[in-house]
């Protein structure tokens, strides 16, 4: 790629980088020499990851045990972020893994609104102070291809009304990570951060593979492209030399470049920012 921005000795976080897409990504900025961290929860998938980055040329790689499915664990994960360095350049959203049905996370929410909502809409809030410290801080999401009609009702996020279903709150996940998107690039407009939501097709990957999955995600799991077609859009958002045309925009073809602005009901996306410092106060955490 032409004009990279130089990420030697950069600071990445990979939340979900110890397989799949968010793994490729790792791979790809660790050939660039960057300081990298991946967190998951399984260590011997974390020890392999590590290998690997420092075999591609990472100038540090290390793995950080972690459970972003709860508040407490998102909180400690952050704080670990900061304790290992105090300036970012980019960090990398795919965590996700599957259930059976319709799941409660220890605090009492649904698992993909925490996972894949939650965890990701705390990180950039805990974290921004450090993106913004690089002059360059970079967050990617990694996402499903949602549109605004996947927003959930937000006066019934943990589906306690509304009938579950695992596309509902799947898909739902990744609009209110949208709105999220949308929100931070609006109030952060005068800080040096970006953020992009990546979206990529069918992947072969755990998640997909999962025998909790539906039977068409196993379907299209299988028939799915390789995780290091699907991480090229995030590798470009970290590494091109100015990431100002994606910020707040969503990538919706996973192989090419083609910012969308997002632009989802701005009332919505207030309404969920304020919603989640709510939610968070209520578990103990100030965002
Ligand atoms: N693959 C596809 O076809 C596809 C399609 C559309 C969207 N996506 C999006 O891509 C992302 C998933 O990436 P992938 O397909 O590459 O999956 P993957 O290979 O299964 O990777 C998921 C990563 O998340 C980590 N993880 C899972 N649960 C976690 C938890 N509670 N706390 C911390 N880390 C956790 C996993 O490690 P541990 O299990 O060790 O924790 C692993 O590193 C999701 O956001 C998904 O919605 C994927």
């Amino acid at each position: 790629m032409q004009h990279e921005r130089d990420l030697q000795d950069a600071n990445v976080v990979f939340f979900g980088g110890t397989a799949g897409i968010g793994q490729a990504a790792a791979v790809e900025i660790a050939r660039r020499h960057a300081n990298i961290r991946v967190v998951g929860r399984d260590p011997a998938a974390g020890a392999a990851t590590v290998s690997a980055l420092k075999q591609a040329g990472a100038a540090s790689a290390v793995f950080a045990r972690g459970d972003l499915s709860t508040v407490a664990g998102v909180k400690e994960a952050a704080d670990a972020v900061l304790a290992w360095k105090p300036t970012l350049h980019g960090v990398v959203h795919s965590a996700m893994s599957a259930q059976r049905g319709k799941h409660i996370t220890a605090d009492g929410l649904e698992f993909a609104f925490a996972l894949q909502y939650l965890a990701r809409a705390m990180l950039n809030r805990l974290l921004v102070d450090a993106l913004s410290a690089s002059g360059d801080g970079r967050i990617i999401h990694i996402s499903g291809a949602v549109g605004e009609r996947q927003v959930p009702d937000l006066g019934d996020l943990q589906y306690e009304r509304t009938r579950w279903t695992f596309f509902k709150s799947a898909l739902g996940s990744h609009a209110l990570s949208f709105l999220h998107i949308q929100e931070a690039s609006r109030r952060w407009s005068d800080r040096p951060v970006t953020l992009t939501a990546a979206c990529v097709g069918p992947t072969k990957t755990k998640v997909m593979l999962d025998p909790r999955m539906p039977p068409i995600m196993r379907l299209l799991g299988m028939i799915g492209t390789r995780p290091e077609v699907s991480a090229r859009n995030a590798v470009t958002a970290l590494v091109k030399a100015s990431a100002a045309d994606a910020n707040g925009a969503i990538l919706r073809k996973p192989k090419s470049w083609t910012p969308e602005p997002l632009a989802f009901d701005a009332g919505k996306a207030t309404k969920l920012w304020d919603i989640t410092s709510v939610l968070t106060a209520q578990h103990g955490v100030t965002l």
